[in-house]
């Protein structure tokens, strides 16, 4: 069997290459030649009547493709050429843009935080009144969350404290996506990420800051413990993915109050080595045998 690995051809950090690195493994124990392939080598070349990808001679055909990447003008036209691509085209943009997550899940009753998007604005103009934020301020208490809607890492996470604050970070965002949240107390600091692969939870694990952020990315310092989660969180980490159309995730999960679990955010191409420093898990063996399982039955 042969896939093909989409990568970015502009990201060349280690915590990138790593990754995919873990994948090509993954897929050689299971005797799959998973080939590493760039957003930039696979181009969108439209008006083409083949039913290959013929770019750059790349003429054979993968029976998948493993699309480790956010280019969904990509791996939508990888669909529309009929390769089996993973995770679908919709799965990755609906969870890459954080407020398109929360309109999805919402619209099958999950329960996320209270959350405002910002109204949209153009880049040439950017945010000429910003009258929008009384109501922002009446409908969610102080402090504020406020994330860019495309993030990752915490690093577009922030906290307002108050009015000035507020204003200071939009002022800051700029004309990007953002969207306002309601800041779950009861989970400050701490949250829980959960990989699911095919319809099973397949590692999780506590996350905690003890460096007083209130964001438990391990990126901003956080730490990790192995966690049981509960079959309620188990539950509700599995129906986002259904409703999200993944085929695998991270869902992060908050503690609200009474420990109810609120959904944070999904993400499509979680990072998966310090859940596996973690709990020993190694996510890429799960990914990569759920494919070929769904290849197989498909191929029947
Ligand atoms: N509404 C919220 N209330 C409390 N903590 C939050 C909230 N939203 C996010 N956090 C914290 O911030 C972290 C980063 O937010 P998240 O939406 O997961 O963005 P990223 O994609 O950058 O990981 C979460 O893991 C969680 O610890
Ligand atoms: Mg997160």
């Amino acid at each position: 069997m042969k896939g093909w690995l989409i990568t970015n051809a502009f990201l060349h950090t280690h915590k990138f290459t790593e990754i995919h690195l873990w994948l090509t493994e993954a897929a050689k124990k299971l005797g799959v030649d998973l080939i590493i392939k760039t957003n930039a080598e696979v181009l969108v070349l439209l008006n083409s009547d083949s039913t290959n990808v013929e770019f750059n001679n790349i003429k054979e055909r993968p029976d998948f493709i493993l699309f480790w990447d956010k280019d969904v003008r990509l791996a939508k036209y990888l669909e529309i050429k009929g390769y089996h691509v993973f995770n679908s085209s919709q799965g990755i943009a609906a969870c890459d843009d954080k407020s398109l997550t929360h309109l999805y899940l919402q619209s099958a009753g999950v329960k996320m935080p209270r959350t405002i998007v910002a109204p949209m604005t153009f880049s040439n103009i950017g945010y000429t009144k910003l009258d929008f934020l009384d109501r922002v301020e009446k409908e969610l208490n102080y402090p504020i969350v406020i994330k860019e809607c495309f993030g990752s890492f915490g690093q577009q996470v922030y906290l307002a404290g108050n009015r000035q604050e507020l204003i200071d970070r939009v002022t800051d965002i700029g004309a990007k996506p953002m969207l306002f949240q309601e800041f779950v107390q009861s989970s400050k600091g701490k949250d829980l990420r959960l990989q699911v692969v095919g319809n099973q939870v397949v590692a999780t694990m506590y996350r905690y800051s003890d460096n007083g952020d209130f964001r438990a990315n391990i990126t901003n310092g956080g730490k990790m413990k192995p966690y049981e989660p509960t079959q309620k969180q188990i539950e509700l980490a599995i129906q986002c993915c259904k409703i999200l159309g993944l085929d695998f995730a991270g869902v992060d999960i908050l503690f609200g109050k009474n420990q109810e679990p609120i959904v944070c955010e999904v993400n499509s191409n979680a990072h998966f080595k310090n859940i596996y420093d973690c709990t020993g898990v190694n996510v890429a063996d799960s990914i990569l045998a759920y494919i070929i399982k769904r290849i197989c039955i498909g191929n029947k």
